[in-house]
């Protein structure tokens, strides 16, 4: 009998010692982001939001060190599969990270629905990935494309403006942010006259921007985003349009871009989920730290990339770091709300986020707010069935 209760003891302690050695292992977070091409500045700043967040909480999230991987995707759609594979195969990560592309981020999302790995989207629009392709493991800390797309239109048909022309990449991104924009323009009375487009990444804008003269709309929508919505707003200017056909677009068009588009970018208005001069203690204080760790200005990217920290860290606190109890840190993540920079949000059953639309105008070198567009705005999660 005292034979039995020591080799039970003595089992226990080992399962007890195993456990706490599995607690303290780091947590393998596979960063999937562009550290090349157009949109290599936001995936850095989503990178920087990101470890900034975990340095704020003692380099830990739910008591778990965190080990990164990292991975240059591009923005490339073609190498994407092959890409995500050596995160999830190669290094084997708990949790993945991006990225920005929304072609990227179909790939990575169809890879992590495949292998049951847990991926947070901190900016790809993609509609379909909180749309048909949703799934339990899959969230998202940014937005969807329809969503800064409806909040455009909603605010250029209330500005009375009557015919628009559009203008994007003709990706996901460009044509669901456009989607949105006529959604919301078309309900309020307007009508788009024009869709224009032209390939990712290319800036060869000159001729579209001769036909939006000659058609002259009451408005343009465009959207760009990173350095070729650095050239666009130049080359807008540059046309003379910017003070004959106002300008608008979703807030990337502006957002991490404005120390290079300096003077051409004033007064140009758009809608985002995030505004640089939101007068919050929990703003402050991000924008504060960030600028004192990377010694450069938050912007809508390092803002995601904090929040897809907080989301993770949310999961991982209510299981106390331990990863195997994937249902109730899933449970978790859907369930929390977030203390964004941007306000606090919460996600729709879809795992993305439901947030305020700002109106922001670009004064200076900031974005601001000049009040909400749409309140409490939730992507319509089309098809998704969880
Ligand atoms: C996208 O591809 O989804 C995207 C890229 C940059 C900014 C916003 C959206």
């Amino acid at each position: 009998m005292q034979t039995l209760t020591r080799s039970v003891l003595a089992m226990a302690a080992l399962a007890t010692a195993t456990f706490a050695g599995a607690q303290q292992a780091p947590l393998k977070v596979g960063l999937m982001l562009p550290y090349s091409g157009t949109y290599a500045a936001l995936g850095h700043a989503i990178e920087n939001g990101f470890k900034l967040y975990v340095q704020e909480s003692g380099g830990k999230l739910g008591g778990r060190e965190i080990q990164y991987f990292k991975v240059d995707d591009e923005s490339e759609p073609a190498k994407a599969t092959d890409n995500v594979n050596k995160l999830i195969k190669r290094d084997q990560v708990d949790v993945l990270v991006g990225s920005v592309h929304s072609g990227v981020a179909l790939a990575m999302a169809r890879a992590a629905k495949e292998s049951n790995t847990l991926l947070i989207v901190p900016n790809a629009g993609a509609d379909a990935v909180t749309g048909p392709l949703c799934a339990a493991n899959i969230f998202r800390s940014s937005f969807s494309n329809w969503q800064p797309g409806y909040a455009s239109g909603v605010v250029a048909a209330q500005k009375g403006h009557k015919r628009a022309m559009t203008i994007s990449w003709n990706y996901a991104a460009g044509t669901e942010s456009v989607k949105g924009f006529t959604e919301g323009f078309e309900k309020g009375g307007g009508k788009v006259m024009k869709e224009l487009s032209l390939p990712f990444p290319n800036v060869e804008f000159q001729a579209l921007l001769t036909e939006i003269a000659a058609q002259k709309p009451d408005v343009v929508f465009a959207f760009f985003a990173g350095g070729g919505a650095v050239k666009f707003v130049k080359d807008y200017d540059a046309a003379g349009l910017r003070k004959t056909v106002p300008l608008m677009g979703s807030g990337f068009l502006t957002d991490g871009t404005l120390e290079a588009q300096g003077s051409a970018a004033q007064g140009v208005m758009t809608a985002l989920h995030y505004a640089d001069n939101l007068e919050t203690p929990r703003n402050n204080g991000f924008r504060k730290n960030y600028a004192l760790a990377y010694k450069a200005n938050a912007d809508v990217y390092a803002v995601q990339g904090y929040d897809a920290a907080q989301m993770l860290g949310a999961g991982l606190s209510a299981v106390k770091g331990d990863f195997k109890q994937r249902d109730a840190l899933v449970k978790a993540m859907a369930t929390t709300t977030i203390d964004s920079p941007r306000g606090k949000f919460t996600l729709n059953a879809a795992h993305n986020p439901v947030q305020d639309f700002y109106l922001r105008e670009v004064v200076g070198k900031n974005n601001e707010s000049k009040g909400i567009a749409v309140k409490a705005l939730a992507d319509p999660a089309r098809g998704c069935k969880l």
